[in-house]
């Protein structure tokens, strides 16, 4: 795993803008894995900005979104697919159909999970997922208890996430307790992993993910199971690693063209 330590979220957004960049100049139909959330906003502002630049096109490209609320109705400015449509796809060239999520609506959601499996697997995989994480540790949707193993499935949000995401809803309540996520099983399977955290309040689950024991309790920890996995994290979110000082060492010796 690279840890890799920068001064802000929009340090962070342009290098992994920049990776993201560079996978698609050398893959153009590369399969991107998206998250939500505040987190990978600065990413998707780079990717805006290399696009309207002309440095980025990502027409042959295709997406996957982690996760899901399951409840919203389609098109709730708050679902992840409407998020994802104002956040990215309005700024890029993906061609239409080209993003797809988990479809939350089917009366039957085992199988549309199961369907949501097969879709990542005909697409060949995802080459680059993006990651944020809960202040409880969970990457995509996976609360703390998840199977290291688990695929796509329909979750129940802590207390926790609900209420750290109550920010984006009027109240509490309307914070659906539902979701769909890809299974940490399912994620550990794209063939790099970028996870990005800021800020003080994600500084534990940063810790225990990079540098605690690989348990299902902190479901970030399964970075620690991949051999391409990068954390890209600004100060206060590095706070409370053990190996901060080498973490930094190592990128700055690190040679210009071995990219993330
Ligand atoms: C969202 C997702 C979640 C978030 C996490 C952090 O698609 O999968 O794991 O990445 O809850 O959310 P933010 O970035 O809002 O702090």
């Amino acid at each position: 795993m690279e840890v890799v330590i920068v001064a802000g979220p929009d340090q962070a957004g342009e290098l992994v803008g920049g990776a993201v960049a560079a996978l698609v100049s050398t893959k153009p139909d590369a399969v991107l894995g998206l998250a939500t959330g505040s987190t990978p906003l600065a990413v998707y502002r780079d990717l805006a900005r290399r696009h309207g630049a002309g440095e980025l096109s990502l027409a042959r490209a295709r997406a996957f979104l982690l996760d899901e609320y399951v409840g919203l109705p389609t098109g709730h400015p708050q679902s992840y697919r409407s998020f994802i449509a104002h956040e990215l796809e309005a700024h890029v060239d993906f061609a239409s159909a080209a993003v797809q999520g988990p479809d939350v609506h089917a009366d039957d959601l085992l199988a549309a999970c199961d369907a949501y499996e097969a879709a990542i697997r005909a697409a060949g995989g995802v080459d680059l997922q993006l990651l944020g994480i809960g202040t409880d540790g969970h990457i995509g949707f996976n609360e703390p208890g998840s199977s290291l193993a688990s695929r796509t499935r329909i979750k129940t949000l802590t207390d926790q996430t609900r209420r750290d995401n109550a920010r984006f809803f009027a109240t509490l309540d309307e914070v659906p307790r539902h979701v769909v996520t890809q299974g940490v099983g399912t994620i550990l399977e794209a063939r790099h992993l970028v996870l990005l955290a800021s800020g003080a309040a994600k500084a534990g689950a940063v810790a225990a993910a990079v540098e605690g024991p690989v348990t299902a309790m902190v479901p970030g920890s399964a970075l620690q199971l991949h051999p391409h996995a990068t954390v890209v994290v600004d100060e206060p979110a590095a706070s409370r690693l053990r190996l901060a000082g080498y973490y930094r060492e190592t990128w700055s010796h690190k040679p210009p063209w071995q990219g993330l």
